[in-house]
């Protein structure tokens, strides 16, 4: 594996609180981890260390070949970082914040101009370029940032929460984007509280809680880790719902009489689908609705953590 970030036995503590207690964690190049965990599992203090913002206690950190700690100016050469709170000049306009930016990496101006039209027109930017950054909504400046960490082309980008706070349209913009980088070759590692955008994005997920990783793989793996699939059938009104739960003779997970649901432990084969048909067919019971589920990354994390995820709290 050719790896573009390598995390070993990574520790680190704030006044003798340890939040990172011995990390280890390979990121291939030319894919995207997704870091994820409940706030204040250590995410932003994982992605500062990466970023040489702040030192570990303990480990080694080699990103793109160089340690972390030894040769910080040459891993800060082959990075882009996006923080959780942007970091835009607000007095200047989106224009000139990219160009001011690209002057700071050592492009002459015009290649400055030049790639601020580019990644402008590339976010969507176009019309907004003009105006002071101030006046952005949210998601405007949001991907003003990942423009601004994209200036330089780094081979590895770190992302701290990308689409927190975005719409549902700016969100799947941001992902198209992420896509298109990683299609290209960057290597990206990302943190989010979002399951689904983890599942969407990702090509491995490291599942961070209490200061270890708890679990890593792609999404399949770690659904496999929960259970198989979840056969939900609905019983038509006026048909014996016990009945029904009785004929299927065990297998029910759960059943649900006000919702008049049953779930059923299944591989999602069709034959055993058809089993559990036929079988309401023989009692005379009506199905009035059928739907197969895997299971989702938020069954995994309340079952790798017993954490609910805080999504609906991280507001911006
Ligand atoms: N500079 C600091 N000084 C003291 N404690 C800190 C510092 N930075 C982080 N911490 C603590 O370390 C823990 C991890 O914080 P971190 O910001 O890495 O979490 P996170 O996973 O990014 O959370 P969130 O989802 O809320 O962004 C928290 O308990 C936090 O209070
Ligand atoms: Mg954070």
């Amino acid at each position: 594996m050719d790896k573009a970030i390598e995390i070993k036995n990574l520790t680190k503590s704030f006044k003798n609180v340890p939040v990172l207690k011995g990390i280890n964690l390979d990121v291939e190049r030319g894919t995207i981890l997704a870091l994820l965990g409940p706030n204040g599992a250590g995410k932003t203090t994982t992605v500062r260390i990466l970023s040489t913002l702040i030192q570990p206690d303990g480990g080694e950190v080699f990103i793109n070949g160089y340690n972390a700690v030894k040769n910080p100016n040459s891993v800060r050469a082959s990075i882009g970082l996006t923080g959780q709170y942007a970091a835009v000049d607000e007095y200047l306009s989106g224009y000139e914040n990219l160009v001011m930016l690209g002057r700071l990496y050592h492009l002459n101006y015009a290649d400055a101009k030049k790639r601020a039209t580019e990644l402008l027109e590339q976010f969507d930017l176009v019309e907004a370029g003009g105006r002071i950054a101030k006046t952005y909504s949210g998601g405007m400046r949001r991907r003003l940032d990942l423009a601004l960490s994209l200036i330089a082309t780094p081979p590895i980008l770190f992302l701290d929460e990308p689409t927190t706070g975005l719409d549902p349209r700016s969100r799947l913009a941001m992902w198209a984007i992420i896509e298109q980088l990683v299609q290209a070759k960057t290597t990206v590692l990302l943190t989010t509280q979002y399951l689904e955008e983890a599942d969407k994005l990702a090509n491995s997920i490291a599942v961070l809680h209490n200061g270890t990783i708890i679990a890593q793989g792609t999404a399949n793996e770690l659904k496999d880790k929960v259970g198989k699939e979840r056969l939900e059938i609905t019983i038509a009104e006026g048909h014996n719902f016990k009945q029904a739960v009785s004929a299927i003779n065990g297998q029910a997970i759960s059943s649900d009489e006000k919702k008049r649901l049953i779930s059923i432990a299944t591989s999602g084969a069709v034959s055993e689908i058809k089993r559990v048909i036929s079988l309401m067919e023989n009692h005379n019971i009506e199905i009035e609705a059928l739907s197969l589920h895997k299971p989702t990354l938020d069954d995994v994390f309340l079952n790798l953590t017993g954490h609910k995820t805080t999504k609906e709290s991280e507001e911006e």
